[in-house]
């Protein structure tokens, strides 16, 4: 069906990324592609960088102990990730003997070098999601997950995520480090295992976010990329010319408790009617400048978002993307 198309190539990788600015929706697309990924029946893998159990939520369970998977559905599951537990973890594995362990934690020097050293949590996190990604389930002879979606930071600190590895690789060379870089660098750089998805609001500070992100992704980090998600776009049902006629009412009414209520249809009719053509002119500069299959996500009104909401967007994803594959495949590039 067409309507898998553009979405099920996506999830044939292990590893997506949900990216982008601060605030635009990201764990929210994040979550809402992760259940749309569980419905396919992917066994799937949400985890959440440095957030504080948002994807949890939004997905309607509570958030579990930091690098613990939390059952959130038939194959889904999330996690909170964050990079001092990813490096503990790691040394649990490497230095195998608790007391010892435990005087290291403790050691301020420890502390320090977790603290100082630069970039070290990133490349524990990346570590750390690599080892989900390639995970074994307990028969030893399936990955435990098919997929593995990873609801980063916003933009600056998911570049320096994205980097990490290659850049420990350049310092580390063939030595240990190096070489387990060289396995991450190996995996994100690889177009049939990874993606970098982009989330994205239609107004101009965003999407100025969004082509600089963009552009370093494909030109300096050399990543393979996936889907742009603009998020939360306005599409006024009505033209001006309802809003002026509307106005021209309200000039007339004598009634104050009928002018007031007509006066705030008003403006929500100009406020709906200014996003929609804001929203316009940056869809445009997005299909521009980001050569990326773009999915459109409408605003929703709601008071709380929860996990009804997140199923609406992924209803919406889903109508999206068989449009998106019709576009795609008119280019070519389905
Ligand atoms: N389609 C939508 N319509 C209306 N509101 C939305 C939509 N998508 C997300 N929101 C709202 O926007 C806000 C930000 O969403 P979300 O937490 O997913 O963003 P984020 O990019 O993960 O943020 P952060 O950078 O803080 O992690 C939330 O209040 C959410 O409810
Ligand atoms: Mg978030």
């Amino acid at each position: 069906m067409a309507a898998k198309t553009t979405l099920e190539k996506l999830f044939q990788r292990r590893l997506l990324f949900v990216a982008g600015k601060g605030g635009v929706g990201k764990t929210t697309t994040a979550c809402a592609l992760a259940l749309t990924a569980s419905h396919l029946g992917k066994r799937t893998l949400l985890m959440e960088l440095d957030g504080a159990g948002r994807a949890a939520y939004l997905l309607g369970v509570e958030p579990g102990p930091i690098g613990i998977p939390r059952r959130a559905g038939p194959s889904l599951s999330v996690m909170s990730v964050e990079g001092s537990a990813a490096l503990a973890e790691y040394l649990e594995i490497i230095l195998p003997v608790k007391r010892v362990l435990q005087a290291v934690f403790a050691s301020r020097i420890y502390q320090y070098f977790v603290a100082a050293a630069p970039g070290l949590k990133e490349l524990m996190t990346i570590g750390k999601i690599w080892y989900e990604a390639d995970r074994m389930d307990e028969s030893g002879e399936r990955r435990l997950w098919d997929l593995v979606i990873v609801d980063a930071p916003a933009t600056g600190h998911s570049l320096q995520y994205l980097r990490m590895p290659d850049a420990a690789q350049q310092t580390f060379g063939g030595g240990l480090v190096g070489r387990e870089s060289q396995r991450l660098v190996d995996l994100l750089a690889d177009p049939h295992l990874t993606a970098v998805n982009l989330v994205t609001t239609a107004e101009e500070m965003p999407v100025n976010e969004t082509v600089e992100m963009y552009q370093q992704i494909r030109d300096e980090l050399r990543l393979p990329l996936g889907m742009l998600f603009v998020n939360r776009l306005h599409r006024a049902a009505f033209d001006a010319s309802v809003v002026d006629q509307l106005d021209r009412k309200l000039r007339k009414l004598q009634n104050r408790r009928e002018r007031t209520i007509v006066a705030e249809v008003l403006n929500r009719g100009r406020e709906e009617l200014g996003w929609s053509r804001i929203n316009e002119l940056y869809l445009q500069r997005l299909a521009n400048e980001v050569d990326m299959p773009r999915i459109e996500v409408p605003f929703l009104f709601a008071e709380e978002f929860g996990l009804r909401e997140v199923h609406t967007i992924v209803t919406a994803i889903a109508r999206e993307a068989s449009a998106a594959a019709r576009v795609g495949a008119a280019h070519g590039r389905a």
